[in-house]
């Protein structure tokens, strides 16, 4: 960076809070400020953000709700397109009613998807411009392009869409990525809940059943008849992808990658191997569901983003298996491998075609033996020592007869981080030794592991939900859940070194929110999402548990923010000193 701000890894660990604590407490010496706001006018014409006021026709171009995953695809050295998901709602917080009226449930509708805005950075601090040309509302309605295998699928057919090629919107998406060549990927996760389904389709029960599309909805069928599977049965056969959004062309058709395969996907993240085929890590998040990878056909052509943004449409795809070497060593670890569901663009699944292992991927993988995984939520590949991490959140549902050494606690509250080494760096190879890095919980607890650390220095933590790296290659998680009490934080675990498995707490995020989608920019900054403040049950906008941001709305506002010292070391603009 040109500004030299302290770096964000040098800093001195926070306490625990109680989770009643409302405000965001950070290290010592750093600032916090609101990035992005719900309701903020981002869209050209937007109105004002006006709680007691809200209308579809603004939400559709303001910030979007409950902020998860953010991206900032970088346009000059400070200046950029951050990009964030709207996973999903608090209808109860955004409105004083028992039921939504139509007018309300399309607000709803509109405060899903995607929120795209383009930034400027002085010294370590973004500023959002509202009405800048990149900025870009997703919503439950944009029209999606069907890509990959499922192009033109029967099974993705509707009365709407019968050559299934073009979706409208996305939903519930969750965790994410950057590609290489500068777009976004997101992960569509809890998607069935957004369907009503009184009872499966024949032909499709088993399915159905595999991925919960059994409840009453949201009353988006009040709306729009496509989420009632009584009217449109194959209309959730449509969700639950990962999506890749080109937010440097705000008139581009965002993508369903069907090639990569439907579940619960938290998000997806891309490296290029080294004979520059590209592979995606991703997570599937459900107790006793399964870690995925998709690789490319075709190799990455650096500079040439036209090809590269194809890259994911056609290749193959793979389940992981985990084998313990047994806990003799001290150490949960082992060998692995990647079971193939397609490949060649070939069905490797018994009784099933390639069609039917990518709608009904879930089952597919079934058949072939993947290791059942304490719901995999965040998978990322570290840029600097090349191995992936994968946050395994927690599973309250599993028992002693089901522990492995991947998963090696039964009611596990507290969840772990599992560490993968491919073969000479190469993530297209089909084997890989694998480590949990960290078991997470109060370290006084016999069965938590920091790496190895000692445990008399290390911060508790709880429910690993997104993973992120500085450019030192130091591991930093996200919290969603936290089941010692405390409020959910973001942490830094050294993985390399002698403070390898020292892990510290940065910041903590207000009462009921989740620490979400957090990003290191350039080492001087942090941007993270602070997802559903106030969530709490019972609570509405008359007796609200949080007022985070505290900007005078009375209301708590989904908002991304951002950490950093806030005085430079140097003179902005003045480049850093050589050591
Ligand atoms: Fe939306 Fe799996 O967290
Ligand atoms: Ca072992
Ligand atoms: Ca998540
Ligand atoms: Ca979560």
């Amino acid at each position: 960076p040109a500004t030299r701000s302290r770096f964000v890894y040098d800093f001195t660990g926070t306490a625990p809070v109680p989770f009643e604590t409302d405000k965001v407490v950070t290290p010592e010496g750093f600032v916090w400020k609101p990035l992005v706001k719900w309701g903020d006018p981002i869209v050209k014409g937007a109105p004002e953000f006006d709680f007691d006021n809200q209308t579809a026709a603004a939400q559709e171009k303001q910030f979007g709700y409950n902020c998860d995953y953010v991206g900032l695809v970088k346009t000059g050295d400070d200046a950029g397109v951050l990009v964030v998901n709207n996973e999903y709602t608090n209808d109860e917080l955004m409105f004083e009613a028992s039921e939504l009226s139509v007018e309300q449930l399309k607000v709803v509708m509109m405060a899903h998807g995607l929120s795209i805005v383009e930034v400027t950075r002085k010294g370590a601090e973004w500023t959002a411009h509202m009405g800048a040309g990149k900025n870009r509302r997703i919503t439950a309605s944009t029209p999606f392009e069907v890509v990959g295998p499922l192009r033109g699928s029967k099974l993705l057919a509707t009365k709407a869409d019968p050559k299934a090629r073009t979706v409208l919107g996305t939903i519930a998406n969750c965790a994410g990525g950057m590609t290489p060549w500068g777009t976004i990927l997101s992960g569509e996760e809890n998607f069935n809940g957004y369907f009503k389904a009184e009872s499966a389709p024949a032909g499709q029960e088993e399915s159905y059943a595999r991925y919960g599309i059994d409840g009453e909805g949201r009353g988006w069928d009040k709306v729009d008849p496509r989420f009632d599977t009584a009217q449109e049965p194959n209309e959730p056969n449509r969700f639950g992808y990962i999506v890749e959004v080109d937010p440097l062309d705000p008139t581009s058709t965002p993508k369903k990658l069907t090639g990569l395969g439907r579940f619960k996907h938290e998000g997806a993240n891309v490296t290029v191997a080294p004979d520059g085929r590209v592979v995606a890590v991703m997570g599937d998040d459900e107790r006793f569901d399964y870690m995925y990878k998709f690789v490319s056909r075709k190799k990455y052509v650096a500079g040439s983003r036209q090809h590269n943004k194809k890259l994911l449409e056609d290749g193959d795809l793979y389940v992981a298996k985990f084998t313990g070497d047994g806990a003799d060593d001290g150490v949960s670890d082992g060998t692995g491998e990647w079971l193939p569901l397609v490949v060649g663009g070939k069905s490797k699944v018994p009784g099933m075609s390639v069609e039917e292992v990518l709608v009904h991927t879930r089952i597919a993988a079934d058949k072939v033996g993947p290791t059942k995984m304490d719901r995999p939520e965040d998978v990322e590949v570290n840029p600097v020592n090349t191995r992936v991490y994968a946050a395994l959140t927690n599973n309250s549902k599993r028992v002693p007869s089901q522990i492995d050494e991947a998963n090696p606690r039964a009611n596990n509250k507290h969840g772990q981080i599992l560490e993968i080494t491919a073969p000479g760096n190469d993530h297209t190879k089909t084997d890989f030794v694998w480590k949990l890095v960290l078991i997470c919980g109060d370290p006084k607890d016999p069965t938590t592991y920091f790496d190895g650390y000692d445990k008399s220095q290390v911060s508790p933590i709880s429910c690993p939900d997104n993973v992120a790296f500085d450019g030192k290659g130091n591991l930093w998680i996200s919290t969603d859940g936290n089941d010692l009490g405390n409020a959910d934080a973001f942490f830094m675990m050294p993985l390399a070194g002698d403070k390898a498995g020292h892990l510290q707490q940065f910041h903590t995020v207000p009462h009921g929110a989740e620490s979400a989608g957090p990003l290191i920019v350039d080492d001087i900054t942090v941007l993270c999402s602070v997802q559903h403040p106030g969530e709490i049950e019972g609570r509405t906008p008359a007796n609200p548990a949080s007022l985070f941001p505290y900007d005078g709305t009375g209301q708590p506002r989904p908002s991304v923010i951002q950490l950093y010292v806030e005085k430079p070391t140097d003179e902005p603009g003045e480049p850093s000193p050589s050591p």
